[in-house]
């Protein structure tokens, strides 16, 4: 389907479903009445909301007595700024005296059926303990990175909370990202410790990694150690002096509590990079108070989490989405988290549903080309397991399809259970937008109405806001404790980011309408800045890869629409003078931008364009080139700054030949 059709089937959807009454009187929202007063009460006074949902949630060492002093015109954010906490504490800490020691804080399901570990809060508590005394003695003090590459095994996890337990910040590289990713991210954020495995499992297949972190940190003089879990039982090369095992450490016998860093409520809690429309992936910026206040009432509001409850987001921990909603919300609110190695369609694609059946999942968070993916398995994969145990799903990543939303709704949630379509980002550190599981009326393809707090607003260009059902840009009026601090040392990049344009405002980059009920339909990416898979890749960052090769003169990277991942990668290359093309050379620029970035920057379409659309002033007109990979080829708009308009037709018949 067309992007353009998306979007017309999205307008015309009218379909409503109720909240069920099943488990209304139990859940932390009951009515929409009830959403409306909070609602209410966040805007009328936002310090005293937070104020209050922060003293429910958190255990503070020192009670924040400040809500938000904020200007988001300079931009200055801070959050509870008198008050101190630490995140491990809040995590694991005080559940061992709650009720919850023996409870499962975490159900690690790894690709292997038989590969299964439960931790509990009493056993995460004393590994995350043991693990940041290992990094206190490599020399780890507060406010140092700590970089972890890592596959979803519970070690990252484990990480994770012991950096917070020292207060170090940790940054986080999904380690499907290469060599060079890595690298990058490393030198940026001036990491101490890079923590890493031998290999990956991935589809029945083991994948080195650990050769990746020694090519990443040929170039990284800040690294002192690299810690490496064993996890494929592979033999990794170790750099003597540099690395060590996992276990080796984790077997020392002066090793033991820690005691957790009384952090500030504004101090760093973690960085992770994300790509923009221009230059390198930035470092966002999370911190302490806010950031966990946000995560652990989003936790709620938007899952329904309750004590007894088994709950599965299906994200990979290297993306936000694993940060905010496997580790950091869940175990603030003493729930159990699942976490998963494996892939949706391996060893068969009713893995998902099998694991669902197996640890009678109650909570299940995924993306919606996930539910693309499965939906073309056929519904029989689906119906060879219990999944009665399901009450809340939920989506996440790009705008759910309508059909897929009904699909989901239907076989996985017997055309009974409320979808969560949760609208945010890596910088809005949790859910902005999204439906209340036991309040909200839904509408298929709309992320619904902006959570307590959340004010969220349609504006023009001029900053403006617009009228019920015309688009605009999606922008935040009011400040929100999860809201990203910063980019790491570049306080140029954070304003002009999200806080010029739009001044007071943070701009998210996205477009949507809000209808005349209020409710907020999200149409993606108004920037260069494209979304495979749900996850956000910048075509500049693509372009520079491919310009990297030496065959390569030019290039423009655009999104495609793609039935299953939402969009993919589509590259016009321009060669250098007397470069032949050929199918080696696409194979070889694929490969090159898989060793550059990583395999979700590969494109999936390369076409060789002697010329680009170019104005006279020498800007590429990208959405000419969008509109030819969408297979599109009138609707150009004004096309006669072009300085050569005949590019264009050379162009369709190069996409001709190519699709
Ligand atoms: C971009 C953020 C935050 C989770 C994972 C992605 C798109 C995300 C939705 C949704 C429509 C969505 C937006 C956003 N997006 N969720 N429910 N409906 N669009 O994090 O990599 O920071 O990407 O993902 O375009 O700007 P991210």
């Amino acid at each position: 389907m067309s992007e353009q059709s998306k979007i017309q089937s999205m307008m015309q959807e009218k379909r409503l479903f109720e909240p069920p009454t099943e488990g209304q009187d139990k859940a932390w929202v009951k009515s929409i009445d009830e959403y409306e007063a909070l609602y209410k009460q966040s805007m009328d006074d936002p310090d005293g909301f937070w104020l209050n949902r922060t003293k429910d949630l958190l255990t503070w060492f020192k009670d924040p007595t400040k809500g938000s002093t904020s200007d988001l015109n300079k931009p200055e954010v801070k959050w509870f700024e008198d008050g101190t906490l630490n995140v491990a504490y809040n995590c694991l800490d005080r559940h061992l005296t709650d009720g919850r020691r023996n409870k499962a804080a975490i159900i690690w399901q790894g690709e292997p059926d038989e590969d299964v570990k439960v931790y509990t809060y009493q056993m995460l508590h004393d590994e995350v303990n043991k693990f940041a005394s290992v990094l206190k003695k490599k020399g780890v003090k507060r406010g140092d990175r700590v970089a972890l590459y890592l596959p979803m095994v519970p070690e990252l996890s484990i990480a994770m909370l012991a950096c917070a337990r020292i207060g170090a910040m940790h940054s986080i590289v999904f380690a499907g990202f290469s060599a060079m990713s890595l690298q990058n991210r490393i030198q940026d954020c001036e990491a101490k410790v890079l923590v890493t495995a031998d290999a990956v499992l991935r589809a029945g297949r083991t994948i080195p990694l650990k050769p990746n972190a020694d090519e990443a940190l040929k170039d990284c003089p800040t690294v002192s150690s690299c810690v490496v879990v064993n996890r494929a039982g592979s033999d990794a090369p170790m750099q003597s002096g540099r690395d060590t095992w996992w276990n080796d450490e984790m077997a020392a016998d002066d090793l033991g509590f820690v005691e957790p860093e009384k952090m500030n409520a504004e101090d760093n809690l973690f960085i992770l990079y994300t790509s923009g429309s221009t230059g390198k992936p930035k470092g966002v910026v999370h911190t302490t108070g806010g950031y966990l206040t946000y995560v652990a009432s989003t936790m709620q509001y938007v899952f329904d989490m309750q004590d007894n409850d088994v709950y599965w987001c299906t994200a990979d921990i290297g993306w936000v989405t694993g940060h905010s909603y496997i580790v950091y919300g869940p175990l603030a609110n003493g729930g159990t988290s699942l976490m998963f190695e494996g892939v949706p369609s391996y060893p068969a694609p009713d893995r998902f549903w099998q694991i669902v059946d197996k640890f009678k999942v109650n909570i299940f968070y995924t993306a919606p080309t996930v539910i693309r993916a499965l939906m073309r398995e056929g519904v029989e994969w689906t119906q060879k397991h219990d999944m009665s145990s399901l009450r809340v799903l939920g989506s996440v990543g790009e705008p759910i399809n309508p059909e897929a939303w009904m699909w989901y709704h239907e076989h996985i949630g017997a055309s009974k259970l409320p979808i969560v379509d949760t609208w945010w980002q890596t910088e809005t550190g949790g859910i902005m937008m999204s439906p209340m599981p036991y309040a909200t009326t839904l509408k298929p393809g709309s992320c619904t109405r902006p959570l307590p707090g959340i004010d969220a607003a349609i504006v023009d260009s001029e900053g403006v806001e617009v009228p019920a059902n015309e688009g605009g840009n999606l922008v935040i009026r009011k400040p929100w404790p999860g809201m990203l601090r910063g980019v790491y040392r570049n306080p140029d990049r954070y304003k002009s980011t999200y806080f010029e344009r739009f001044p007071g405002m943070y701009e998210s980059g996205d477009g949507a309408r809000r209808d005349e009920d209020g409710y907020f339909w999200v149409m993606g990416r108004l920037d260069d800045v494209i979304n495979v898979s749900g996850h956000r890749m910048g075509t500049a960052e693509i372009e520079s890869a491919l310009v990297s090769h030496p065959a390569v003169a030019e290039a423009a990277v655009v999104g495609m629409p793609h039935d299953i991942k939402g969009e993919s990668i589509y590259a016009y290359v321009t060669l250098s003078a007397g470069i032949e093309e050929s199918d080696e050379l696409i194979v070889e620029l694929r490969t090159h931008v898989r060793k550059e970035i990583g395999p979700i920057a590969s494109p999936e379409a390369i076409q060789f364009a002697e010329g680009l659309p170019k104005t006279r002033s020498g800007k590429i007109m990208r959405r000419v080139l969008r509109k030819i990979a969408a297979g599109v080829f009138d609707e150009f708009g004004d096309t006669s700054t072009l300085a050569d308009p005949a590019v264009i037709d050379v162009l369709i018949d190069g996409y001709h030949e190519i699709m």
